[in-house]
Formats: C-alpha cells, structure tokens, sequence
C-alpha cells in the first residue's frame, strides 16, 4: 500500500507502546489460539458423534464425549476471558501512555502552535483518538489471531470431514479478499471526515460554555442553535456513511458464503457427492461457522482504518515542534541591563509586522512603562521577553547574552508574569498563589503575599479563606479579586525581572492605589515592565517608552515627554480632561 499509514506501519509505530508489555500479549494470544482450537474441536466432534455414537449406537463414545464437551467449554471460557483481560490490562497501559506523551508534548509546544490550533480538535485527540486507537488496535488483534486461527481450524476440519466438498467452498475466499478490500478504501474517506467532526463539536460545545454571557446578551441562542445543528448534521452523516459501508459489508460476504453452501446443498441432492450424514454435518457446521471468522475478519479491516487514522493524527500531533530550548547558559539573575535590538516581530498567523526595527535598553533596577494605543504592540513586547514567541529578526539581550542562550527554564524563572488575560487554575485561592511552587512556600508565606496584594481584605470574608475553591478560571471571583490572586502570585516568587501587564485595571481607586503601593515597594532593587493605559499609575516610571504601530514613538521621562508634545502628551491631556 502507498499510503505511508498503512496499517501494517500503525502496527510498527505502535509497537515501542507495546513491547515493554510483551508478556501480556504472549498470554492474550496463547489464550486466542486456544479458544480458536476449542472452537474449532467443538465442531469436528460432530462428526464421529453423528456416524460413531449415534448411527452406529456406541453408547461408550456418548458418555466420553459429554465429559469431553464440557471440557472444551470450561477452556473456552477460561481462554476468552484470559484473552480478553490481557488485552484490556494492554491496551489500558497503552492508551495511557499515549495521553501522557501527548499531554507532555502539548505541555512544551510554542504558544504559536496552541494559537492556531482549535482548543476542542487537540482534546479530542487527547481523549477520543487514543480511545480509539487502544480500542482499535486490542480489537483487531483479538480478530486477526483468534479469527484467523479459527478459520484455518474450520478449514481443516472442513478438508479432513469431506475434501471434495470443502474443495468447493474454497473458492469464496478470494471473491471475500477483493470485497474486503475494496470496502476498506471507502471506509477510510469517511473516517477522516468523522474524526475532524468531533473536533469541530468540541469546539463548538466549549465556546458556548466559555462565551455563554455574550451569547446572552447579544441574543445569540438561535445563532449559535442553528450552527451547532449544522456541525451535528454533518457529523451524524458522516458517521451514517461509515455504518452504511461497514453495514453492507457483512451482507454482500454473506450472500457469497450462502451462495456457496447452496451449491453444495444442490451437489448433495444429485448425489454428486458420496457423504455420510456425520461428514455432511461437520462440513456444513463449518461453512456456517467459516461465516463468523469471515464477518470479522472484514470488519477487522475497517478496525484497523479506524486504528490507523487515529494513529496518524496522534503521531502528527507528536511530530510538531517543540518549544526551541537549546540555551546552555543559567541565567542567575538580572545584573546590568534587558536591550531590545533592532526587534522585528510578526505572528506566524499574521502578514505583517506586529513590531517594527524596535531598540531599548533597560537598566537592572529599572522601572520601565510600556504605552500607547490599543494594538500598538505593547504586550507583544512583553511577551518576548520570556520567550512565548520566539523572534527571527533583531536580538534581545540580558547582560549582554541573547536570551536565546539561556535554559527556557533558568530565563523564565528569573520573571514574574502578570498577563492581560490572568488565568487562575481550578483549585483553592492558596493552590493559585502558590501555583507550581507549593511544596517552597508556607501558608504563612501565601498568606502574607495575599495581604501585599491587598487580596487579603476579600479573602477573609470568604468562608474557608485561602483555602476556598475559586471554580474553573476562578469564575467565582470578581475581576479585580483574580488581578490580585495573579499579584500575589507575583510578589510570592520575588522575581527579579517583573512584567504587569495591565495589571490593576480591574482594580477601582481606591483598590489601585493600595496594590499600586504593593507593586512599588516590590519594584525596589527589581526591573520591571509596566504597561498600562491609565497613565497615571505609570507618571513615576523611571521612563516611559511609547508604542505606536508597532514602533518605539518616545521614551522618556513624565515631565520630559510631555515638554515634548507628542503623542504621550495629547494622551495625557485627553484622559487628565475627562
Ligand atoms: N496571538 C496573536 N496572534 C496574532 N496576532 C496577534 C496576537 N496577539 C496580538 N496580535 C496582533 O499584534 C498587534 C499588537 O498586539 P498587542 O496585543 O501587542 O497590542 P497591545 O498594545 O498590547 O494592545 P492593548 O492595549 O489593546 O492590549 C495587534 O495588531 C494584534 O492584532
Ligand atoms: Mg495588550
């Protein structure tokens, strides 16, 4: 087969997963081929039950076989059952490691990568693809071995009860390969289809959930009804063409194989055929029984289509990059200066430029603003430093050594990180303040971060104070309160390097002045990047740089910007008149 995907390469790519548990397959198929044999024992038996036992009377043979046949069951049984729970046992490790790998390689790719990619396409690989693939692959297994087994079984039981009718059935089989296969290529078409619409449910489902109250206000419910009917419908016929080929398939093998045994029924009526009635049972039971491993071994086809696509998106998802960390340098800590050189920026998603030929210095101890416009390129620039996006033109240096030198983890570590859009994890407020870190820092420690960021004074109203549940994104606090969880945060790890990023914004007067005073009493000794559009939480900066379109406009002090009567000037006079 051309394609690179095959089954038979699904099978070789899977093969690492597996083989730390060989043990367990060994059993699994020792077990399948035993339970083919008992199968196959069980049928053949009729033969001498028919002409010995019963035509010829030989009470003694009966009384053999009763014990004999309830033999066989008991292993039968114990053999299904041994099957069946070292392929779950297997497949449940498999499945498991696969998600994890995924979740790790999810964990350590660029922000750029998880920007493109729909949220609700990469879960569903997380949860459905690997489902699907364990599921998969157990199935086709305990398909290929047992079924195949058990029709060589019946094969020879067919040839040793009556050659020359056996002969006759023998030429079904390559009229089923060709079936088989043919079913198989349009099996796949829609399979692909189907994965992707998953994806696209779970897409659609999660943004209603996360934008319910805009879908509210604006009305939106019939809007959003109608799309997700859409998404469903094109689904529900995807997933209706899949039952469509894999249902006709066991029908049109069928009638092929009844076709057969009618000419065999017809061959016997003309006494073509010299059988006993033992001989004519066994091979008849057969051929009715050849009808299971036929059955299956179509559908095991389509198990392993269904197998081999998952397969293929979970190793392309594996096979994207990873965040580029080839740094060796430990950054200890911020000594002399952070120089943005000649910073040229552009989304992988955009055409042009989000920063333009950008050069700054600041110096350690530093507090540096960051303002302008909305869309000018503020918190791309903020963004930078800790490396959520990597730059291809100009330089950013920390002491003189690009950042790009550094461990991600030694670089990253010397930041503290307030985001426009705080995230707060599922979990208690005292989870969240100490995020990462909570074996390193003490109750006494959260608590006291707390009371800097002014989140205490709403914390001890809460019934279980910092240990309370704050719900999925901290849903259950207002956006001023999770502005001061993110701070605590903050003044918790007691970065040297700083970034608040519209940090106080939620923040009322009152509430601003007093985390305000935080930050500052923080900012001592550190470097920091402020960016704000109220200005004047920002008139004390040591220097102000601003954006517009992407390029550095001014910089400098309050006072001297506004001597100057540029753009920070008229930004002030609007907002210090209203
Ligand atoms: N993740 C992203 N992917 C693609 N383009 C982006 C992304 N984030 C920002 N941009 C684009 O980059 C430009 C600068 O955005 P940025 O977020 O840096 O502005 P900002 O100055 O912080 O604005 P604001 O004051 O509104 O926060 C904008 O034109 C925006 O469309
Ligand atoms: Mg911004």
């Amino acid at each position: 087969m051309k394609n690179k995907y095959s089954s038979l390469n699904t099978i070789k790519q899977l093969w690492p997963f597996i083989s730390p548990n060989k043990k367990a397959l060994i059993v699994a198929i020792i077990a399948l081929l035993l339970n083919a044999a008992t199968d196959a024992t069980l049928i053949s038996l009729t033969k001498p039950l028919l002409d010995n036992g019963l035509m010829d009377k030989n009470y003694d043979i009966l009384v053999l076989f009763s014990i004999g046949i309830i033999g066989l069951i008991a292993l039968r049984g114990l053999s299904n059952f041994c099957s069946t729970y070292c392929l779950s046992w297997l497949s449940g490790k498999v499945v498991t490691k696969f998600r994890q790998l995924i979740f790790n390689h999810l964990i350590k790719s660029p922000t750029s990568f998880l920007n493109k990619n729909p949220i609700g396409e990469l879960v569903t690989v997380i949860t459905y693809n690997t489902q699907l693939l364990s599921k998969a692959s157990s199935d086709a297994l305990i398909i290929l071995v047992r079924e195949i087994a058990y029709a060589i079984g019946l094969g020879i039981v067919m040839f040793y009860g009556n050659w020359k009718l056996a002969s006759v059935l023998i030429i079904v089989v390559p009229v089923v390969i060709f079936i088989v296969q043919f079913i198989a290529k349009k099996f796949r078409h829609a399979l692909i289809s189907m994965q992707k619409g998953i994806g696209t449910i779970t897409t659609a489902a999660d943004e209603m959930m996360k934008g319910h109250k805009e879908i509210l206000v604006y009305n939106a419910q019939k809007y959003e009804k109608e799309n997700f009917y859409t998404i469903n419908k094109i689904f529900r016929q995807g997933l209706l063409k899949i039952v469509l080929v894999s249902g006709l398939s066991s029908p049109i093998i069928q009638l092929v194989a009844t076709t057969a045994l009618g000419l065999i029924l017809f061959l016997v009526a003309n006494q073509t055929l010299d059988i006993t009635p033992g001989s004519f049972t066994v091979v008849f039971s057969s051929m009715v029984a050849m009808m299971r491993p036929l059955r299956e071994l179509t559908s095991v086809h389509l198990e392993l289509q269904k197998g081999s696509v998952a397969c293929e998106s979970l190793f392309a998802l594996l096979n994207t990059p990873l965040e580029e960390d080839n740094g060796k340098i430990e950054l200890k800590g911020l000594e002399y200066d952070i120089v943005f050189h000649h910073v040229t920026y552009t989304y992988p998603t955009n055409s042009s430029p989000s920063l333009k030929n950008i050069s700054f210095t600041i110096k350690q101890g530093e507090t540096v603003a960051l303002v302008g416009r909305s869309g000018a390129g503020k918190s791309t620039i903020a963004s930078l430093l800790p490396r959520f996006y990597d730059i291809l033109k100009g330089e950013i240096l920390i002491d003189s050594i690009d950042i790009k030198q550094y461990t991600l983890r030694s670089l990253r570590d010397q930041i503290g990180y307030v985001s426009q859009q705080v995230h707060l994890f599922n979990g208690t407020i005292a989870d969240n303040i100490a995020y990462g870190a909570k074996n390193r820092y003490t109750r006494q420690d959260i608590i006291e971060a707390a009371k800097q960021a002014n989140a205490m004074e709403f914390i001890d109203k809460l019934e279980n104070g910092i240990d309370t549940e704050i719900g999925d994104n901290g849903i259950l606090l207002s956006g001023g309160q999770r502005q001061r969880i993110a701070i605590a945060r903050v003044l918790l790890r007691n970065n040297p390097i700083l970034i608040f990023d519209e940090a106080t914004s939620a923040l009322d007067n009152e509430s601003e002045r007093l985390v305000q005073q935080a930050i500052e009493r923080l900012q001592k000794n550190r470097t920091s990047i402020v960016i704000a559009h109220r200005l004047s939480t920002i008139e004390k900066a040591d220097r102000i740089l601003v954006i517009d379109g992407g390029q550095l406009v001014e910089d400098g002090t309050h006072q001297s910007l506004l001597s100057q009567n540029g753009l920070y000037a008229s930004m002030y006079q609007l907002q210090f008149n209203s």
